[in-house]
């Protein structure tokens, strides 16, 4: 029986989970969420502010003081470690993987350790490669040494994936790598996921990677605090408090526009009753409020229409129009969560 303690789509529950190291630092203070199946969730914080902790607490390489963790509605702490570790994937920075194995040994270390056959682990393998993006018969017998940065971490994410975990960790997976890269990564991680729709934790210390990632937010503060734990959307335009509004930063008005869809309910007049941009003037209604800003900002009238699935221009937005809408996506939308909910149990 799964019997998750809140109803179902629970896949991780932070029950009141409390973590002191022994030199008295709080590193995970009072916290109580959930993750829902399926869910990206991001962590994001400054340095020392409890985030590997928190992830770790998942797949006991730490043990909370006080609380408890749920995975898929038992408790984790009553599950023993190493058979927990096969269900749970981790990757970490520089992708954590074995320097004296070759790829193909690297991502079919948790299969074999489950004692699947050769031929087995030998197509899981191919399959896990060509999902991240490597080609098997050119990277398989290759040794981590002999891989960039990037192409470490796409091991890294396969080598996670190996047993079909239900629940992924990642903890700052790219964080590695340089710019570029890491945008690739991130873009190919989200095509992934969209295949195989983990359950995913993931930390960062990167504001603009936890908007463009996730799904839900977290926001913690020194001392395992947790601030906020919204949608992207919410997190910018509605902060819990000074220390989040300060932490996403001067420019978040910016950043929502990339996160706020258009609200074809809510668009200007086309036609006589207002000014018709050319056809080539046009974004797509389910196109981001930044998409459309952007195609403002470079229109010599300062308008852009909106086009349904048929292409039928639906109506138009100027400038004043994106400031209105990204002001209602707040009003309107769902209240932030600024404390995290307690669980009913
Ligand atoms: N084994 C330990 N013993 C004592 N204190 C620890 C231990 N591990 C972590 N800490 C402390 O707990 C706090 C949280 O550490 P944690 O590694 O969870 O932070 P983090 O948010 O992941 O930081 P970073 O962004 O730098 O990785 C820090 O103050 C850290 O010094
Ligand atoms: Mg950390």
């Amino acid at each position: 029986m799964k019997g998750n303690p809140g109803g179902a789509g629970v896949m991780i529950r932070f029950d009141g989970v409390h973590k002191e190291y022994a030199d008295g630092t709080v590193a995970v203070n009072e916290l109580s969420f959930d993750v829902t199946e399926g869910e990206l969730c991001v962590l994001v914080g400054p340095s020392g502010c409890g985030k590997t902790t928190t992830m770790r607490l998942v797949n006991r390489l730490t043990e909370p003081t006080r609380g408890a963790v749920f995975l898929d509605g038992q408790d984790v702490g009553g599950i023993d470690a190493v058979q927990l570790r096969r269900r749970i994937g981790y990757v970490i920075q520089h992708g954590g993987l074995f320097p004296h194995r070759t790829v193909a040994d690297n991502v079919g270390t948790v299969p074999s350790l489950l004692g699947w056959d050769r031929q087995r682990i030998r197509s899981r393998v191919g399959e896990l490669l060509e999902l991240v993006g490597l080609d098997p018969a050119l990277h398989a017998r290759r040794y981590p040494h002999e891989l960039s940065g990037g192409q470490r971490q796409r091991v890294g994410v396969a080598r996670a994936l190996g047993a079909d975990p239900v629940v992924l960790l990642m903890d700052e997976p790219f964080s590695a790598v340089d710019p570029v890269a890491r945008k690739r990564l991130q873009a190919e991680f989200l095509r992934l996921q969209a295949e195989v729709g983990r359950t995913v934790l993931f930390v960062t210390h990167d504001i603009d990677e936890a908007i463009h990632l996730g799904d839900r937010v977290a926001v913690f503060s020194q001392g395992g605090k947790l601030e906020q734990l919204d949608t992207p959307a919410s997190v910018l335009g509605a902060p819990a408090s000074e220390f989040v509004a300060d932490f996403v930063g001067t420019d978040r008005g910016v950043k929502r526009l990339d996160v706020t869809p258009i609200d074809p309910s809510d668009l200007d007049a086309v036609g006589p009753a207002g000014p018709t941009p050319p056809s080539s003037l046009t974004v797509p209604a389910t196109a981001s409020l930044g998409a459309a800003m952007s195609a403002i900002l470079s229109a010599d009238s300062g308008r852009v229409g909106v086009k349904d699935g048929n292409g039928a221009v639906i109506g138009t937005l100027g400038a004043d129009g994106v400031h209105r809408q990204l002001r209602r996506s707040v009003r309107d939308g769902a209240a932030p969560v600024s404390t995290p909910r307690v669980p009913p149990n």
